[in-house]
């Protein structure tokens, strides 16, 4: 008997995978939302079936070096695509070191268009090295670029304060040296580039999904009309902001304009060129259309001024966003959701709207379209519109409610799901929030794991990357636990280097699962081939292998 059908007689009802979004694995249980969290029903995973840590971070999810963290966008597409590719920051990195980016039309464009128009050259974009999003090293590499090369007069920069993917306070850091920066390139180069305006990530321009966009809004209003409060600097900005709001972390930070005495001194007028510097395109695409889109529905553009916009990458390979861009993404082809349509595999990707993208856009390799709409469904419960630490609970209750449906009503064969909770809640640094996130993910963990009992299915728990189980900042050098003067640990907002679980529940005991000890390194990449190996397609040859062996009874 071929194993193919063997696992495939063996199952009777659906498999699904359950991605716990920003849940990773760490030993060290100071500021560890995940082990502290009451969880029986991981306790319960963990001790009786088959287990194993998955890399999710670095050159195992295509990044350029491991001392990058892991996040959504790598690790689904590594999920979904079943093999490495290398990604956005690792080509913007390669395109800018051999000088294609410079070459290519996209530039030439957006240089002669201002140029012909005596227009301003505009960046916005995530302003950190995160490298989640953006790495301020392209954004320097291009106003050199600009600068000294294309002898391009005015630049203007509107920066998008992080706090999410780098320290949650941490904006001067990054603002100071690059005011010097500015400084220095100014004079060595006779130009005139500044600081234009900006905002906590968060607060402005880059919602996704379409969440809110009400946050693109404020971000035109911001960066494109000039309007809203002004300063006479950034770190003036970011100070006032932090001294009249307590507490408030960089990615909230309300926006602002900067202005001289004759007023606001970044518009975006006719005649300018505007780059959107982040690679990354979750939260690129929103205001790539409001640039874009003739006919735009989304908020009143006031104004709408004629200009060469161009983003990083492209940010959606279905749908052409944006129309010009300054890298090519890398093309993910044949994802493992293609590959079990055309076997016929029915599909379900549920998840609600701050991760819907994740396991549909991200899961198919930043496309958004489905392969096959007979034999595919895209579930979307909305999100709560409030910050995530008052509702850490968030939208898995609901999640669950289908998925257990789905499960018992048989009409899928493959169902994926993401939990956003540990992660969106993760990053609000708000230690009490994430343990409950935690707890809630694992009461709906017990909940699917009763409905796969019923239906005689297979589950598969995993993550995409790790945040909540590190919710404390540590020292890169030392590895302790970063302090406050008053000893009080320091809030971590960010994701995690750790590795993930992968949790296989096959509770009729028929296949007899173990882990194939000959797997090396195994990493987020070899679950496309463990799905497909249990669903009874094989694998092809390109993907990273499966992690799992059976010998049924
Ligand atoms: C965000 O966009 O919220 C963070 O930068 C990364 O989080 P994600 O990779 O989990 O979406
Ligand atoms: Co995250």
């Amino acid at each position: 008997m071929k194993w193919e059908k063997l696992l495939k007689d063996g199952l009777t009802g659906p498999l699904t995978l359950v991605i716990m979004d920003g849940i990773g694995f760490s030993e060290r249980r100071e500021g560890n939302a995940v082990a502290d969290a009451h969880t029986p029903h991981l306790d319960w995973l963990l001790a009786h079936c088959p287990h194993g840590l998955l890399k999710a971070h670095g050159t195992a999810v295509g990044l350029p070096s491991d001392k990058d963290m892991g996040n959504s966008e790598v690790g689904h597409n590594a999920m979904g695509a079943g093999r490495i590719y290398a990604q956005g920051a690792r080509l913007v990195n390669e395109a800018i070191e051999t000088g294609r980016l410079f070459q290519g039309k996209t530039w030439r464009h957006l240089m002669d268009y201002c140029r012909e128009n005596n227009g301003t050259l505009h960046f916005i974009g995530l302003f950190s090295d995160g490298n989640v999003h953006s790495h301020l090293d392209h954004l320097r590499a291009m106003l050199e670029r600009a600068a000294l090369v294309e002898k391009i007069p005015r630049g203007r920069i509107h920066i998008l304060l992080d706090g999410r993917d780098v320290g949650e306070t941490s904006a001067l850091e990054y603002v100071d040296p690059f005011e010097a920066y500015l400084q220095d390139l100014n004079s060595r180069a006779g130009v005139d580039y500044r600081i234009a305006s900006g905002g906590g990530r968060m607060a402005v321009t880059m919602d996704r999904y379409e969440a809110d966009w009400s946050m693109v809004a404020r971000g035109w209003e911001t960066h494109v009309a000039g309007r809203g409060r002004t300063f006479r600097s950034a770190r003036e900005a970011i100070e006032t902001y932090r001294r009249e709001i307590p507490g408030i972390i960089d990615q909230d930070l309300p926006p602002f304009v900067i202005a001289d005495d004759q007023g606001p001194v970044g518009p975006i007028r006719d005649g300018d060129s505007v780059i959107f510097f982040n690679f990354r395109g979750d939260r690129a695409i929103e205001i790539s259309r409001a640039f874009e889109e003739e006919n735009f529905d989304k908020f009143q553009r006031d104004p709408y001024p004629k200009v060469a916009y161009a983003g990083m990458m492209e940010y959606d390979g279905d749908l052409h966003i944006p129309r010009s861009y300054l890298v090519e993404p890398p093309h993910i082809e044949k994802t493992v959701s293609e590959l079990l349509c055309a076997q016929g595999i029915r599909q379900l990707a549920i998840s609600e709207t701050q991760k819907f993208g994740h396991v549909t856009y991200f899961w198919n390799g930043n496309r958004s379209g489905k392969f096959d709409p007979e034999l595919e469904e895209y579930v979307e419960v909305p999100s709560d519109q409030v910050p995530f630490e008052e509702r850490p609970w968030m939208k898995a209750a609901e999640i669950t409610d289908r998925v257990v449906e789905e499960i018992r009503g048989g009409r899928f064969d493959f169902m994926r799901l993401n939990f956003a909770n540990g992660d969106m809640v993760g990053h609000t640094g708000i230690y009490q929030a994430a343990h409950i996130a935690v707890e809630a993910v694992d009461l709906c963990l017990g909940r699917i794991m009763r409905a796969v009992r019923e239906a005689g299915g297979m589950l598969l728990v995993t993550a995409d990357h790790g945040n909540a189980e590190e919710m404390y900042e540590l020292d890169k050098k030392t590895g302790e636990v970063k302090r406050h003067a008053d000893g009080t640990p320091k809030a971590k907002t960010s994701h995690s280097l750790n590795p993930v679980w992968f949790l296989v529940y096959e509770p009729s005991g028929k296949l007899q699962v173990r882990f194939d000890p000959e797997v090396p390194d195994p990493g987020l990449t070899n679950i496309a081939a463990t799905c497909m190996q249990i669903l009874g397609v094989k694998p092809p040859d390109f993907y990273d292998p499966p992690l799992l062996l059976f010998a049924a009874s």
